[in-house]
Order: C-alpha cells, then structure tokens, then sequence
C-alpha cells in the first residue's frame, strides 16, 4: 500500500529543556542514514521552540502532545492550534489515553481537536485504545470503534490532509506489556475497516496506524512485520537517544 513507516517520540511529562536539546544532539547523528521512515518527537510544550530550533535541516518532525481547539482567548493555561504551528509543529498527538484518564477528555472534546489542527493544517495523531476490564469483558471492539468514530465525527478530509491514528491498549502502556503483534494486527485491520466505513477505501488503505504500548528495539521489527502496522507512538523507550534509534531502525 505504500505507507510510509512513522515512528513518534512521546516524551509526556519528562525532560527539562536541557535535556530535550541534548536528546536532540546526540540522536540527529544516530538516524542520519535513515531515509524510508518518518520521525517526530512530542516534547513538552515548552521545550517545543528550543527542540524546533534543534531539529532544524534535519528530517525529523516536531510534534505536541495536546493543545486546546479555540485559536485563541480566555483559556487558561490551554495552548490553541496556531501557537503550535507558530513553533514549528507538524503533528499534534489527541486524545492520548493519560489525557481521557486523568484529564476527563471524551470524545467531544478530541473531535473538536481534530477538526481544529486539521483547519489550521496540523496533523492529528487520534490515539485510541481499550482497558484490561474492557479487553476482559469482549469490549476491544466496541470501545476502539466508538473512540475512532467519536474523534473523527463531522471530519472530511479534503486532498493533501492526512491524519494518523494511533492503537493503544491502555494496558500495554508504561507496564512492559506489548499486545502479541497478532493482537495488534486484529484491532488495527478493524480499525482500518472502521475507517473505510468512514473514509472509503482508498483514503483508509493511506492513513497510517500506529501501535503505541511497551515498544522496544527489541519488538519494533516484529510488530512493524504486520501487515496493518504502519508505525509506532513511543514512551518509555524513546527517552534514550540509542533506544529511540534503535526502534525507528526496526529490523536494520
Ligand atoms: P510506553 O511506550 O511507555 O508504554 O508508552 C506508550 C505511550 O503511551 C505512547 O504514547
């Protein structure tokens, strides 16, 4: 199908702009050979600038890991769209499941997300993704279709809009425990069909699913084998600059 492999860095609330610099330095060099993947890396907000500046004549995109779906106003503490292309970003990570957890985001509010990054011509990366007691009672299904119909609602993609989505299981993150690739691959072909259902099939055969939850060097060349992994959302093991390497060289 021609997907481009897309391997992000979700750095969540950790490095202080020092370190995000420096994270930049040492990993640049690391993945200068590699030409056939796409790479970002999600910093905190205000490492965005300084990690932008970094990235500069390097192929390696900047990425936020939420923001607010008004332009601008009394919001306080919130960060509107055209702030985030303002620093240099390409893709904007919504709807993360730490955001639905602890910050009480529903599917109202990351749909309003999606449509406002695609107007201001960003990149969503919609992250879905079912809990234990969800997988447990045979609710995968129900709860990952419901969170990519929610959070795509109302959206039309016109020519040269693209959007990501990103599969993962709640329980699989920061716990050590990856889905079995086969596990991933069932819940990303249904997401890909749910997907056709909204897009068609042409547009639903060229938007990227991500496996996101305990990605590792050493599991990243056999989930990225599956024929419905495009590409991986990594915490733990992108804090490392040699780890994070070692995840986007998949297989090499
Ligand atoms: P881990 O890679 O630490 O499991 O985190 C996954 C994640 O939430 C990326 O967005």
């Amino acid at each position: 199908m021609g997907r481009r492999p897309f391997i992000v860095a979700n750095w969540k609330m950790n490095k202080t702009v020092d370190e995000s610099v420096g994270f930049v330095e040492k990993f640049l060099p690391l993945v200068s050979g590699v030409e056939d993947v796409d790479i970002a890396l999600a910093p905190p907000y205000i490492s965005l600038m300084p990690v932008s500046r970094a990235l500069q004549g390097s192929s390696v995109a900047l990425a936020a890991q939420n923001m607010h779906w008004e332009e601008a106003g009394a919001y306080t503490g919130e960060i509107s769209p055209g702030m985030l292309r303002d620093a240099g970003c390409r893709y904007v990570i919504l709807g993360h499941s730490e955001r639905r957890q602890y910050f009480g985001e529903g599917d109202g509010e990351v749909s309003r997300k999606v449509l406002a990054a695609l107007q201001e011509g960003i990149v969503p990366v919609l992250c879905v993704g079912e809990t234990l007691g969800e997988r447990d009672h045979g609710r995968t299904f129900d709860t990952v279709g419901g969170q990519i119909n929610g959070g795509l609602a109302d959206v039309v993609l016109e020519s040269g809009q693209d959007i990501i989505l990103a599969y993962e299981p709640v329980w699989a993150i920061g716990t050590g425990k990856t889905a079995s690739p086969e596990e991933a691959q069932e819940v990303h072909s249904f997401a890909r069909n749910q997907l056709s259902d909204i897009f068609g099939n042409n547009v639903a055969g060229s938007i990227r699913i991500l496996y996101g939850g305990s990605v590792k060097p050493e599991n990243a060349g056999v989930l990225m084998s599956m024929a419905d992994i495009d590409g991986a959302l990594v915490g733990g093991a992108s804090m490392e600059p040699d780890s994070f390497a070692g995840i986007v060289r998949f297989g090499n």
